[in-house]
């Protein structure tokens, strides 16, 4: 029985192997439940008494060198696989990579937030779902606006009807008029949502870009320019018109047209054959309002402005129908990779 357990030693011993699966086949004719050694083992009662002493000791010794042996040819197997090279062959074409791109609203977004960084806005956000005040009350629309009609706003609580999802980035003017002292210029985007019917014209979310400048002497002027200077960045083209127009809480008020041009039947069919585009409201902020937000109108002024990120996202790109925006399609989409 020593002889055989000699025989052992030396074969695990001289055992060398890179096959992993040549190692566990070692393992259990070793070590395994029904292996060599268990076998040993279980013989040590068949031991003379005068040899039990050796016997252990030896079929101890093997069970260690083949338990050895065994973790010593697992790492070098593990070693082998880290030594691979890691890049394998350099001069192999890459793998293309699936490039993301911007949403066109982000990237209209963008532009409108840097267009009007330049001239000393900051960006100021406010929250989705609104109280009553900031939405309407506080921006001169009094209970019985026809405005605060349930046909068009999301109410999240009913009674009272005080809690709701802001109809109008205007809320973020009032809430930043609330908290800050005029020098004012920021520009507010953000999203949302009105209870109208989903068509290729309307959606019932929607972004806006809110802008608002508060300061002593601020003129009509100033807000011309503001805006000249501002579509002729964006689109390009300074040719703007101011209609009269009505907000609660601006006066005056008014609609901003640009001069889209007559060239092309899509340009008549979009500015209804005049070539003339509406692409935002604005005015000189209500004393009222002001007031409301404890700013003193005898002392300040200022105007407001408010846009449809949408609209303008649709201008630029071309895009006929609101609902691609939320589609998500990436054939949609993925013709935005170009640009940031
Ligand atoms: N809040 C208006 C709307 O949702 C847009 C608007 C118009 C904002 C005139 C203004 C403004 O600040 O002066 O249609």
């Amino acid at each position: 029985m020593f002889d055989k357990i000699k025989e052992y030693l030396q074969e695990v011993n001289s055992f060398d192997t890179m096959d992993e699966q040549k190692i566990e086949e070692f393992r259990i004719k070793y070590l395994g439940k029904k292996g060599i050694l268990n076998d040993l083992f279980a013989r040590f009662k068949e031991v003379d008494k005068e040899d039990k002493r050796s016997y252990g000791q030896a079929v101890n010794e093997l069970k260690q060198a083949a338990e050895q042996k065994v973790n010593e040819l697992k790492a070098n197997l593990l070693k082998q696989e880290d030594d691979q090279p890691q890049y394998g062959d350099l001069t192999r074409p890459g793998e293309p990579i699936a490039v993301g791109s911007r949403h066109p609203i982000s990237i209209v977004k963008n532009q409108i937030i840097q267009i009007f960084s330049n001239i000393g806005f900051n960006v100021s956000e406010g929250a989705e779902m609104e109280d009553d005040w900031h939405n309407f009350t506080a921006l001169n629309l009094p209970e019985h606006h026809p405005a605060r009609d349930m046909q068009d706003t999301f109410f999240i609580q009913r009674d009272p009807k005080d809690i709701l999802l802001r109809t109008h980035t205007s809320s973020v003017q009032v809430r930043y008029m609330e908290n800050n002292q005029p020098p004012i210029r920021t520009i507010s985007p953000g999203r949302v949502f009105r209870n109208e019917d989903i068509s290729s014209r309307s959606h019932c979310i929607f972004h806006q870009v809110e802008g608002l400048y508060i300061h002593k002497n601020v003129s009509f002027a100033d807000l011309k320019q503001t805006l000249t200077y501002f579509t002729k960045q964006l689109f390009g083209q300074s040719k703007i018109r101011l209609r009269p127009s009505y907000f609660p809480f601006t006066e005056p008020s008014a609609e901003v047209d640009i001069y889209w041009g007559l060239n092309s039947e899509t340009d008549h069919r979009i500015t209804k054959g005049t070539g003339w585009l509406e692409i935002l409201g604005c005015g000189m902020v209500d004393p009222q309002v002001l007031r409301n937000c404890n700013i003193d109108p005898n002392v300040y002024s200022g105007f407001a402005f408010g846009m449809g990120i949408e609209r303008i996202a649709m201008l630029l790109y071309q895009i006929s129908d609101i609902r691609q925006f939320y589609e998500n399609d990436v054939r949609f989409l993925d013709q935005f990779k170009s640009v940031f």
